[in-house]
């Protein structure tokens, strides 16, 4: 952890994130991949969740043992690439409710434009995982919190793959108070935005489109 990012250096993560940056890697198993590591990064931002303790039967004895407490929890996916780590999270917390924050971004401006925005009730007693393989710019990203935060969020973290220096930074600027959890951060932005070195565009790859 550095600051408010924290890099899941798993062995089996940066393994599995290596495979998925190799071009001839297929669609299928990019999102065969995608999942498996989206589970491994749902250890890490699930990491602090509060914990009671319940008395329990076991076929032995009597015990106290922990649960969690209770602390509701939002999955946001930022379509359509948040899909793919969306799928994975919520195999492990199914209880969790789910929203979707649709934004694009403009390739001219690189600025996020908001088409869609639907999220659970009750926003503000919930932890909220926002989910974005690709902190980029930081653009979106930002926009996407703002939006949630507006919806009354206050307990937020973001969870992504892969992260550029300039995302970090854009984020830490407009919302210093929601950690980024990642499994690697990249060296910087192309002219276009694009993370390198990276895996190209997460959507695409995941979805078999171009
Ligand atoms: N979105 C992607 O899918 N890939 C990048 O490299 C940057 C943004």
């Amino acid at each position: 952890m550095s600051g408010n990012l924290t890099i899941v250096d798993h062995p089996l993560v940066q393994h599995k994130l290596t495979l998925m940056r190799e071009r001839a890697t297929s669609t299928a198993v990019f999102r065969q991949l995608l999942r498996e590591i989206s589970q491994l990064l749902a250890y890490e931002v699930t990491r602090d969740l509060p914990l009671t303790r319940v008395r329990i039967d076991t076929p032995l004895m009597e015990m106290e043992a922990p649960r969690l407490a209770g602390k509701k929890l939002a999955l946001v996916s930022i379509l359509r690439a948040g899909n793919g780590l969306l799928d994975g999270v919520l195999e492990l917390i199914p209880s969790a409710r789910v929203g979707f924050v649709g934004l694009y971004r403009d390739e001219a401006t690189l600025q996020p434009v908001q088409y869609y925005f639907k999220v659970p009730t009750e926003l503000a007693e919930r932890r909220v995982i926002v989910l974005d393989p690709m902190l980029a710019t930081g653009n979106s990203s930002a926009a996407a919190v703002t939006l949630l935060k507006g919806a009354g969020a206050t307990d937020i973290r973001f969870l992504c793959l892969l992260a550029a220096p300039e995302g970090v930074a854009r984020m830490a600027e407009a919302h210093p108070d929601v950690p980024i959890i990642t499994a690697a951060l990249d060296t910087r932005l192309n002219d276009k935005g694009y993370i390198l070195p990276g895996l190209g565009d997460a959507g695409d790859r995941m979805y078999g489109t171009k």
